[in-house]
């Protein structure tokens, strides 16, 4: 499982990333959810707070790394009232242990994260914990695996006299779902290299095809999604 993320850049540069488009397509999706959210792979909790302002169900927010954790239970901790609403759980999507099914499911930018044995043994691991009827929501972008490609920066933002930069290359791509990436993570000041950290691994981007065997082999039916999301209900 490689994760391309250097925490302490995370909610620089995602906060205006993908999360305001998240904003506006997921909550209509959620009209009607009232008791309870599991949110996979909250990381910061960018979209968790969110979750607790569009319903209010009882949210579960899991989230396997100890950093990103972190930084949930921060944003928590600013907003007391959620304290009492939101159950965070350290453990990775199989390791999955809820006392009873959840009403939805949301998995926000997640997906690439995912090998492909993992991705279909979660599946049914998910359908047994959610409600018959209940909605399971994910990102997914069309298009397969990005071909090999250069070096590029794909972001940068200035915090105070430093300027914090993602830079990313594809290193080879099977053309199929998995390609391995290498991004760097570099902090500056001027020309002078403050702090970087180099992070090589692979990242899964599934064709629908495959999705929807694998989701209907779980037992999960399609639902209607905006652009960008996929939505899918346990009869
Ligand atoms: C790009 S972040 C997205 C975080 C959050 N959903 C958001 O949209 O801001 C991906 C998150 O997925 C988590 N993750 C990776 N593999 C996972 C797994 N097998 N089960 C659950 N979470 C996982 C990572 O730890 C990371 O926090």
């Amino acid at each position: 499982m490689t994760d391309f993320i250097a925490l302490p850049f995370y909610d620089l540069l995602h906060e205006n990333a993908h999360v305001p488009e998240i904003r506006r397509t997921l909550p209509p999706l959620l009209a009607g959810v009232r008791r309870s959210v599991l949110e996979i792979g909250a990381g910061t909790g960018l979209i968790t707070t969110s979750l607790a302002d569009w319903t209010p169900a009882e949210i579960f927010a899991l989230e396997p790394s100890a950093g990103m954790r972190g930084v949930l239970l921060s944003r928590l901790t600013a907003r007391p009232e959620l304290l009492e609403r939101v159950t965070v759980l350290p453990c990775d999507a199989l390791g999955l242990d809820l006392a009873e099914p959840v009403e939805a499911m949301v998995m926000i930018n997640v997906m690439y994260a995912l090998e492909p044995d993992y991705r279909a043994r979660l599946w049914p691991v998910l359908a047994a914990h959610l409600e018959p009827g209940g909605l399971l929501v994910f990102t997914w972008r069309a298009g397969g695996p990005p071909a090999p490609g250069p070096m590029r920066e794909l972001d940068s933002r200035r915090v105070g006299r430093h300027t914090y930069a993602v830079l990313s290359e594809i290193i080879e791509s099977d053309g199929k779902e998995a390609c391995k990436a290498r991004y760097l993570y570099r902090i500056t000041e001027g020309d002078r290299v403050v702090e970087e950290e180099e992070i090589v691994g692979h990242a899964y981007r599934p064709s629908r095809e495959v999705i929807e065997k694998e989701l209907t082999g779980a037992g999960f039916t399609p639902a209607d999604a905006p652009e960008g999301l996929l939505a899918w209900r346990l009869p």
